[in-house]
């Protein structure tokens, strides 16, 4: 479904991703976890042409695109083709839900407003906001107008989703309500890359968890293996070293309740 091959990227002479190579199949839900720095964020921003990677190849769907240069034309076609939802939301704030949804069918897919508007209406219920539709981001909660965006990556029905940590701007309240709709799209069978620091999330929901470190995927596997049978010592502590971060968070929640 999509491939890619040896990604390089330097900003200056800083290594950021270092021949990076990844295959994702149809229905699978990519988790990449890793230390921040490690170059996930720049690894989904470079195949999703929003930064120009120096070298790398990328296949989707049959067709093969070079990462350092495209045509606009074959951009628009790529870009028709995946969706995107980022850490904060990027909504237009003069757009309504609706307006957020439809805005790239009708400007970019130059689809009738009329056909835009009826997907994005089933889009929008589908993330629970059959009543929101027509609010502006600013009156909705931080976990509504993620809904919104990833309504909005939905609209072309594109062979894959990009998130970047779609939660980590939200409370533990909101957190939930999105990872559940990401949950019901797995379900569905959406093919979707999560760059993530929700391991719990990552445990449950991906099929497949990457693990990159310093511009390098250190380990993959299935995340049952993954998680049951880490196989470097990097992948072990960061494992345990998550673990015992929420299991503390959580005594600190559950210590918050008493008080
Ligand atoms: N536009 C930029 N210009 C210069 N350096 C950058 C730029 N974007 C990212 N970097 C550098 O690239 C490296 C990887 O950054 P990146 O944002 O991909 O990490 P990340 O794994 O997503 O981290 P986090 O978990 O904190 O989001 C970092 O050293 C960062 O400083
Ligand atoms: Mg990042």
């Amino acid at each position: 479904m999509l491939n890619l091959r040896d990604v390089c990227k330097k900003f200056g002479s800083n290594v950021v991703l270092d021949h990076v190579s990844l295959d994702v199949n149809k229905g699978d839900v990519v988790a990449i976890l890793g230390p921040s720095g490690s170059g996930k964020t720049t690894l989904l921003r470079c195949a999703g042409y929003l930064t120009k990677a120096d070298s790398g190849k990328l296949t989707l769907a049959g067709k093969e695109y070079d990462m350092n240069r495209i045509s606009s034309k074959d951009l628009r076609e790529y870009r028709k083709n995946v969706g995107f939802v980022f850490q904060n939301f990027n909504l237009y704030g003069n757009k309504t839900a609706l307006g957020n949804v439809t805005l790239g069918l009708i400007v970019s897919q130059k689809m009738p407003k009329a056909q835009a508007e009826e997907i994005g209406k089933k889009l929008l219920e589908r993330v629970g906001l059959a009543d929101r539709m027509d609010y502006y981001p600013s009156k909705l909660s931080g976990g509504q107008q993620q809904r919104v965006a990833i309504a909005r990556a939905l609209a072309t029905n594109p062979d894959v989703v990009f998130f970047d940590e779609p939660t980590s701007a939200l409370d533990p309240e909101l957190t939930g309500e999105v990872l559940t709709v990401i949950k019901q799209l797995a379900d569905e069978g959406r093919t979707m890359i999560v760059v993530t620091h929700e391991m719990e999330f990552a445990r449950k929901v991906a099929t497949r968890v990457v693990f990159m470190e310093d511009g390098e995927i250190v380990e993959q596997n299935t995340a049952k293996e993954f998680f049951e049978n880490p196989q470097k010592e990097r992948t072990k502590e960061f494992i345990y070293k998550s673990s015992t971060w929420s299991t503390a968070a959580s005594e600190d929640a559950a210590v918050e309740e008493t008080v």
